[in-house]
């Protein structure tokens, strides 16, 4: 028999960042109040990827709203790498920049991983630079991934125990598997990392009382895998038929989840939010102006 569907609890990820950023939208109010410049983000958008068109849409959006400036810059498909990494190193020497976000997937043929090291750490709002990685590694404050950000904000909103929790994440991308584990763990969350090899998923995954699914696969993860009550976040935004599907199986995860989150309007406003706060730091570190 199925519980009842009123035992999940679904996340309104819309609700939440609409607060936290109210909160950064008075704290830049305040700044250009006393006189300072307001802090700027440079996305940049090599090739014409819809997805990634629509997100950075998205982006440019929370920016005006939150009374940040915004630029985009926009590389033709066909750009050189080098094109993009003098772009992007001259990005790192305009002083009235203070956040750079590379939008991802690059196109076919551009070393992803040689465009983010041109990106000037101070800047690295995505937190993806090698010294940002190396400084989540080893505990060191500084600039962390926005989704991962986005994830935790939910989980503390919902009063989430991590201390001692076995947390299962599933994917292991530099964007959201990785770090998010690495911030779990930094929260004393006993953790485990899943991905395409991992032999019984479904074992794994029942023994979670946090579940990140991050995988890209569309509703991988069963009503019935999941652990009744644990805390399911779900990433995957995949497009199955026309219509947008998440990584679990929502609809079957209802009523045996405890706190659950909607592929649409759970985790991704949270993400835009985070890197409006990323930006933020990254103003606040650069030109040394505390808060007004
Ligand atoms: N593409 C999808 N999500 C992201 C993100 O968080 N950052 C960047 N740079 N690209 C993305």
């Amino acid at each position: 028999m199925t519980a009842p569907r009123e035992r999940t609890v679904v996340v309104d990820g819309m609700a939440l960042a609409r607060r936290l950023r109210e909160e950064i939208a008075s704290e830049i109010a305040a700044l250009v109040a006393a006189g300072h410049r307001p802090p700027c983000l440079a996305v940049v958008l090599v090739g014409d990827n819809p997805a990634s068109i629509s997100y950075i849409k998205g982006k440019r959006r929370a920016c005006e709203r939150a009374g940040m400036t915004s630029r985009e810059l926009d590389l033709a498909a066909d750009a050189t790498q080098e094109d993009v990494i003098d772009f992007v190193t001259a990005l790192g020497r305009d002083p009235g920049v203070d956040g750079i976000l590379v939008q991802l997937p690059l196109p076919k043929g551009i070393d992803t991983a040689a465009v983010i090291e041109a990106i000037d750490p101070a800047k690295d709002v995505d937190g993806l630079t090698t010294p940002s990685a190396g400084r989540l590694l080893a505990g060191l404050p500084g600039l962390r991934p926005c989704t991962p950000l986005g994830i935790l904000a939910v989980l503390d909103r919902h009063g989430i125990e991590l201390a001692g929790a076995n947390a299962v994440v599933i994917g292991r991308s530099i964007l959201v598997g990785k770090p998010i584990a690495l911030l779990l763990l930094e929260r004393n969350a006993t953790v485990t990392i899943c991905h395409s090899r991992t032999r019984d998923l479904a074992a794994v995954v029942g023994e979670a009382d946090v579940l990140i699914a991050a995988a890209g696969s569309p509703l991988l993860v069963k009503g019935d895998w999941i652990r009744p009550g644990a805390a399911v976040v779900d990433l995957g935004v995949n497009m199955v038929d026309g219509a947008q599907v998440g990584d679990v199986d929502f609809d079957a995860a209802l009523g045996v989840a405890g706190l659950l989150t909607p592929s649409r309007g759970g985790v991704g406003p949270l993400t835009i939010t985070m890197l409006l706060r990323n930006t933020l730091e990254a103003y606040k570190a650069r030109t040394g102006i505390a808060d007004a």
